[in-house]
C-alpha cells in the first residue's frame, strides 16, 4: 500500500466508474428539465452560521459530524454537509424572494459528513437535491414526490419504497415534542447517552435513534402522532389524495422524522432492500419555516436529495448493467519522427471534425502500437511510416476485417468520418 492515500470515508472514482456516474447525470438532468428545474451550484464551503442556523442544534449533523474550520481571514467555515441551507442563503443573497415567484433548483455535487464509514456511508458523498420556493400547495409536494419516484424509476431502481409522515407545522410539532418528553422522561435511564441529551433539545429525534436500546422503548410510545392542526391535516389529506390520482405507492411511517430539524409538514423517505443498514436512498419534505428562520420573509418551500453512490449501489443490486466505456474512434500509430509529426497533425485535424482518437505520441515499435490500439478497441488505425510519407498517403485498418487501403494525406479525414458512419450505423 503506497504511504499516500485517499481519507478514510472518501474514495476515488476512476474512468470504469465515471462512466455510470456521468449517465445517471445524464439521465437525471434530462428528466429534471422535464420538470422544469434548473441548476444551481453554490460553493462547498459556507459559513458555518448557514448550517448552524437552519439543520437544528440537537441534529447529528450539528453536533458531531460537520467539518468546520478557521481560515485565514478567522472565519468560521463549513464544508457543506447538504444542500438546502445553501439553496436558502443563495436564495436570499440573491433577492430571488422580492423578485421570482415560483423558484425550482436542483444541484448535484459532494457533501461532507464526519461519520464512520460503513457500506453506503462516507465522509465525501455526493447528492442530487431539489428545492422549491415559493408555493404552499400540497399538489407541489406530491409533484416533488413523484420527481423523486420518476428519477429512479428512470435509473432503473424498480424496488424503492416510499415511507411519508406529516410533522405538522410548528404548534403541532409543540405538542407532540411535549407528549414525547413526559413520555421518555419515564424511560430516561434506559436511553443512550446521546438521547438522553435529545430528550433534554429535541425528543423527536429520539424516534429516529439506531440504539437497540432506544429503538425499544420507542416501540413502547403510544403518544399521539396525529394531533395534527386543521389546516396540517387537509394538507396531509391533500396530498395522500393527490399520491393516490398519480398512482404513486407509499407507506405511512408515523416515525419518520428525519434527521434534520427545518422540516415541517410532509416528511418523505425512499429506501431500498438491498442497501443493507444505511437503506435510505433519499429523503426530503416541507421546510415552511427556514426561509424566515434564515432571516428572509415567510416562503413555503419543498425539495429532497437522493444519496448518488447508494442510487448505484440500488442500480447494481437490480442489475442495471454498467456503463460501457466507448473506445476511442481511430487510433494513430506513427513509425518514425517525421511520421509522428504528421499524425500528431492528423490527430488534431480528426478531432475538429469530431472523431475520438487515440494512439502514444512515445517512439514504440508498430506492433506494441498496433496491439494497445486492439486493446482500446477502436475500429479504425491509421498507419504512418516513412512510405506513407513518401507516397503522401494514410494507410486505414480495418481493425474488424484486418482489411487495410491508402488513401491520400488531404482526404484522410473525410474518409476516416465515412467510414465511421458505416461502422456506427
Ligand atoms: P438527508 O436525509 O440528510 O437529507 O440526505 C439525503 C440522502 O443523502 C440520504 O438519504 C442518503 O442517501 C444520502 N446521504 C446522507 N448522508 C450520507 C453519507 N454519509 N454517505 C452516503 N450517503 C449519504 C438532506 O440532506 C436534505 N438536505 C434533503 C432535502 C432537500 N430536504 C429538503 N430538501
Amino acid at each position: 500500500m503506497p504511504s499516500l492515500v485517499a481519507l478514510p470515508g472518501t474514495s476515488d472514482l476512476l474512468p470504469e466508474e465515471t462512466a455510470r456516474w456521468q449517465a445517471v447525470d445524464a439521465a437525471a438532468r434530462a428528466i429534471l428539465a422535464r420538470y422544469d428545474y434548473r441548476e444551481i451550484r453554490t460553493p462547498i464551503i459556507e459559513s458555518a452560521e448557514v448550517f448552524l442556523r437552519s439543520l437544528g442544534d440537537a441534529t447529528e449533523i450539528v453536533q458531531k459530524q460537520m467539518y468546520l474550520f478557521t481560515d485565514r481571514g478567522g472565519r468560521q467555515v463549513a464544508l457543506r454537509p447538504e444542500g438546502t441551507a445553501s439553496a436558502v442563503r443563495a436564495y436570499l443573497e440573491h433577492g430571488l424572494d422580492k423578485t421570482a415567484g415560483l423558484v425550482k433548483w436542483y444541484y448535484v455535487g459532494p457533501m461532507f459528513r464526519a461519520e464512520r464509514p460503513q457500506k453506503g456511508r462516507q465522509r465525501q458523498f455526493h447528492q442530487l437535491g431539489v428545492e422549491v420556493f415559493g408555493s404552499a400547495s400540497p399538489l407541489q409536494d406530491a409533484e416533488v414526490i413523484a420527481l423523486l419516484m420518476h428519477l429512479l424509476e428512470v435509473l432503473g431502481v424498480k424496488g424503492a419504497a416510499l415511507k411519508l409522515n406529516n410533522l405538522g407545522c410548528r404548534q403541532d410539532r409543540a405538542a407532540r415534542v411535549e407528549a414525547l418528553t413526559a413520555f421518555f422522561s419515564q424511560h430516561v435511564g434506559d436511553l443512550c447517552e446521546d438521547c438522553q441529551q435529545r430528550l433534554r433539545v429535541n425528543p423527536l429525534r429520539i424516534l429516529d435513534c439506531k440504539q437497540e436500546k432506544c429503538q425499544r422503548i420507542v416501540a413502547k410510545d403510544r403518544t399521539p402522532d396525529t394531533g395534527l392542526c386543521a389546516d396540517c391535516l387537509a394538507h396531509w389529506q391533500a396530498v395522500l389524495a393527490a399520491l393516490d390520482a398519480l398512482n404513486i405507492r407509499y407507506e405511512r411511517d408515523v416515525r419518520l422524522v428525519r434527521g434534520l430539524d427545518y422540516y415541517t409538514r410532509t416528511a418523505f423517505e425512499v429506501v431500498h432492500p438491498g442497501l443493507g443498514a444505511q437503506d435510505a436512498l433519499g429523503g426530503g419534505g416541507r421546510y415552511d419555516d427556514l426561509v424566515q428562520q434564515m432571516g428572509g420573509p415567510s416562503v413555503p418551500a419543498i425539495g429532497f436529495a437522493l444519496g448518488l453512490e447508494r442510487v448505484l449501489m440500488a442500480m447494481d443490486h437490480e442489475g442495471v448493467p454498467a456503463e460501457p466505456v466507448r473506445p476511442p474512434d481511430v487510433c494513430i500509430a506513427a513509425l518514425g519522427e517525421a511520421a509522428q509529426i504528421k499524425g500528431l497533425v492528423v490527430r488534431q485535424d480528426l478531432r475538429r471534425a469530431g472523431v475520438a482518437c487515440a494512439g502514444e505520441l512515445d517512439p514504440r515499435p508498430l506492433k506494441r502500437q498496433l496491439e494497445a490500439a486492439s486493446k482500446l478497441g477502436c475500429p479504425l488505425v491509421l498507419l504512418l511510416g516513412d512510405d506513407e510519407l513518401a507516397k503522401e498517403v494514410v494507410t486505414i485498418r480495418d481493425m474488424q476485417t484486418r482489411s487495410q487501403a491508402q488513401v491520400p494525406q488531404a482526404g484522410c479525414v473525410n474518409e476516416v468520418v465515412r467510414r465511421l458512419k458505416t461502422v456506427n450505423s
